[in-house]
């Protein structure tokens, strides 16, 4: 069958969706006015930050020259063409997002893997090769942006060091320019030439055992496809992105879904072009969209199993992604909690590892504890709700898990400060857990890998030295690269570290990490208080050892947001109730003497003096009420 599927893998800005342009203008796939750059990078928020976020499916077609071995006229060659349909998915390079790219894997069955000739090869190079060889695929290596490049024995090594990975030779690495176009023509080949076609099981078996029969299109095995996308259309319901595995499908064709048990009538069937374009019916080894017309969106799973029926073996689906970070969202204004409620979901369609729980807290009401695979996936999320559901929220701090093992055996694991056991007897009363039943409290830890050339290594240990984690060893990666290991609390890396990395390389190192379990910790609740109350969004656990740095520079960042009030407010960063760090932000002077004019000293310093008791009659009863501008500064200052 003529069908390729598959994907462009690489560390971040190492040039997928770039690569990704060419090929759709080779392949003729998007007219030449509609061109633009980094075209499947469909949504705004992607475009703007110049990252890509989805996994973007598209089909391309293309005619191949092929040389008729047996056909020689007059002696010279001939030639026929055969057209190839090519399903590429794109996929994202951050970190934040692997669960898109390990989706995509399994929908294909090869994939690019695309190192940039200036940066080589990077953490997530070697992240994200990992997961496509677990996925068994068929892996060619190309180096990307040699324009940049004039020094032809970089390439050359580098291809080397590609070789390697790919188990490739290194004259089979393919060097490329994205932006030129440069040789990019020949990943069509290849892509063509080496890459499997994805099976086809519309066929059956003779039954004398003889051979096996395809059998015309639409298959006689009973259709089977795996989800590995999904979003939502207001009119057409939850639109499911599938590789089709067995058999075919097509408008009305009754379906069902195995795991959520759905039934569904199909209402429309179709191909990315990269936009939805309606095709009639989807074949084994093909990757389309099909229109379910369910407005439940939560009957549509990612990694779920589509089929003719309920007797069906499901295919083997993804692994549920762990949440690192939490945070609560409330809506800015409580009118809008039902508008909050409506969009989570829907934003779930098509960002699986989104997790979500309603959450009540005193101050703030009704809201939503979510979990992220990161800190750029949270602030993804609070931009999309804010663009596509036209919803502002209070974001609170962002926290790890932390697990709690009380003394009569029970183990309690917290999301959230606020439900930090109480430090005094007072909440134990009203059956709150108090720090006295506590015997040890655990945080995640992680196994960090820094990838970095050689001669960072010193700087780097010295980055590390302001951290918790341990060293455990060092693999080398060629000649000038390193992998550097630690074991190292979740938390410590969550914030700044990959800037701090950053900086410390010139920009060359990367980082990549995974949870390895929990250790105890010796951790304290730090609570931010304004104008002497307690403001829970902004309280946070941390080391005790690191509790005084914590607080003094949580104050002095609030000193900077909270906006000035008529009267003094004190900020404040406690633990248990004892003041740790404190700033204030003086009052906002009103000039009550504004409208005197001349010399009459006497009455102006009387109308100071009226404003000086005003104000300290305001400032016993005076409460700062917070917009959700406040929250949002902290929580991207906090990054
Ligand atoms: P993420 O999806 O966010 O990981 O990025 P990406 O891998 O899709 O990279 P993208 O295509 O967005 O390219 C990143 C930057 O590199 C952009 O500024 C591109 O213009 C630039 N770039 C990509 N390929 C080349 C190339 O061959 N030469 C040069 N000079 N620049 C390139």
């Amino acid at each position: 069958m003529n069908i390729r599927n598959f994907v462009i893998i690489a560390h971040i800005d190492h040039g997928k969706s770039t690569l990704a342009d060419r090929l759709l203008e080779l392949t003729g796939t998007v007219a030449q006015r509609k061109m633009r750059e980094q075209f499947l990078d469909q949504m705004d928020l992607e475009r703007e930050r110049g990252i890509t976020i989805k996994m973007q499916p598209v089909r391309m077609q293309y005619e191949l020259k092929v040389k008729n071995e047996k056909l020689k006229i007059n002696d010279s060659e001939t030639f026929h063409f055969e057209l190839y349909t090519l399903n590429l998915i794109d996929t994202p390079g951050h970190v934040d997002f692997t669960y898109e790219v390990s989706r995509a894997l399994a929908a294909v069955e090869g994939a690019i893997l695309l190192v940039d000739a200036t940066q080589g090869i990077q953490a997530q190079t070697l992240a994200n090769l990992e997961l496509a060889k677990k996925e068994n695929l068929k892996i060619i290596g190309v180096i990307n942006k040699i324009d940049l490049v004039s020094d032809s024995e970089k390439i050359e090594s580098l291809k080397i060091e590609v070789a390697k990975l790919t188990s490739q030779e290194p004259e089979e690495i393919i060097p490329v320019s994205a932006k030129t176009g440069i040789n990019v023509l020949k990943i069509l080949e290849k892509v063509i030439d080496e890459f499997p076609a994805p099976a086809r099981n519309d066929f059956v078996v003779a039954k004398s055992g003889g051979p096996k029969v395809n059998l015309p299109a639409g298959g006689e095995k009973p259709f089977r496809a795996l989800i590995f996308d999904s979003h939502f259309d207001t009119y057409k319901g939850v639109i499911a992105y599938v590789k089709v595995i067995d058999g075919a499908v097509r408008r009305d064709t009754p379906i069902t879904t195995i795991a959520t048990k759905a039934k569904i009538q199909v209402l429309e069937t179709g191909i990315f072009k990269p936009m939805l374009s309606v095709k009639d019916n989807l074949k084994s080894g093909e990757i389309g969209y099909l229109a379910t017309g369910l407005k439940d969106p939560s009957l549509i799973k990612v990694g779920d199993t589509l089929a003719a029926n309920s007797e069906i073996k499901p295919l083997p689906g993804y692994f549920e992604p762990k949440p690192m970070v939490w945070a609560s969202f409330y809506p800015e204004s409580a009118d809008n909690f039902d508008l909050l409620k409506t969009a989570l979901p829907k934003l779930k369609l098509n960002d699986a590892s989104l997790h979500f729980e309603p959450e009540t807290q005193e101050a703030l009401g009704r809201g939503y504890r979510l979990g992220f695979l990161g800190m750029l996936h949270l602030d993804i999320t609070v931009e999309r709700l804010k663009r596509e559901h036209h919803l502002t929220v209070v974001v609170t701090t962002p926290t790890v898990s932390y697990r709690i093992n009380n003394k009569n055996g029970s183990v309690v694991e917290i999301f959230t400060p606020a439900d930090w056991p109480a430090s005094n007897a007072s909440r134990s009363e009203a059956g709150w857990p108090d720090m006295s039943g506590v015997l040890t409290i655990e945080e995640p830890w992680v196994r960090l890998e820094i990838l970095l050339p050689t001669r960072f290594m010193g700087n780097i240990m010295k980055l590390m030295d302001n951290y918790r984690g341990i060293y455990q060893k060092n693999d080398y990666l060629g000649a000038y690269h390193l992998i550097l290991n630690f074991d190292i609390p979740l938390s410590d890396i969550l914030i700044d570290f990959h800037d701090r990395l950053k900086s410390s390389s010139e920009g060359y190192a990367s980082m990549n990490y995974q949870l390895t379990g929990y250790r105890p910790s010796d951790l304290v609740k730090l609570q931010i208080l304004i104008a002497d109350e307690p403001v829970e969004a902004f309280s946070k656990i941390v080391p005790r050892n690191l509790a005084y740095r914590e607080g003094n520079a949580i104050v002095k960042k609030l000193k900077n947001i909270v906006p000035k009030q008529n009267f003094a407010v004190a900020l404040q960063a406690a633990i248990g109730g004892k003041v740790i760090a404190r700033e204030t932000i003086s009052a906002a002077r009103k000039d009550v003497t504004g409208y005197l004019y001349g010399g009459d000293i006497t009455r102006k310093m009387k109308l100071l003096e009226k404003q000086k008791k005003g104000k300290k009659k305001r400032a016993a009863f005076g409460r700062v009420e917070l917009d959700s501008d406040v929250y949002l500064k902290m929580f991207r200052d906090s990054k």
